[in-house]
């Protein structure tokens, strides 16, 4: 089956980047980084939808209602405390990449623990927004 559509899923706090701890998130806004995936699903013959929310209810209720192909997830804090959101993607069968910006096994110890790593497709952290664009150039190699 040929991958088309890929959903971004960015979590809490993550609408806060550009002013947020640049020492671990860099400069980059999440306008930024959506718009450079964008520009190179637009060059990989892909249709990108990106969503943000705070809130792990929505995050959930989004993940329910996708038909997409792949997804690609920075669940930033709730990588670290939430079974319901990876329930909702085991439930969805929709294989996804988790990313992280900062690398999150040079920094505390409770970063170090995911619940999604060992259901991902693979894992992407500390490469900063870059992780992201890696993402989908893999993803975009699955139709080769
Ligand atoms: C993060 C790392 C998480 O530990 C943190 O809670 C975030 C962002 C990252 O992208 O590096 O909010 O997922």
């Amino acid at each position: 089956m040929k991958i088309k559509n890929i959903t971004v899923i960015h979590g809490p706090n993550l609408n806060l980047l550009g002013q947020r701890e640049p020492e671990h998130y860099g400069s980059n806004t999440l306008d930024d980084i959506n718009d450079a995936l964008t520009n190179q699903a637009k060059i990989l013959n892909l249709n990108i939808e990106a969503f943000q929310s705070n809130n792990e209810a929505e995050i959930i209720d989004k993940i329910q209602s996708l038909t997409s192909d792949f997804i690609i997830i920075n669940p930033a804090a709730y990588t670290h405390s939430s079974v319901a959101i990876r329930d909702g993607l085991s439930a969805m069968k929709i294989p996804f990449i988790e990313v992280h910006i900062s690398n999150v096994f040079s920094r505390e110890d409770f970063r170090k623990q995911s619940f999604f790593s060992d259901i991902a497709v693979g894992v992407i952290s500390g490469l900063g927004a870059e992780g992201y664009c890696a993402a989908l150039n893999y993803i975009a190699k699955l139709n080769k």
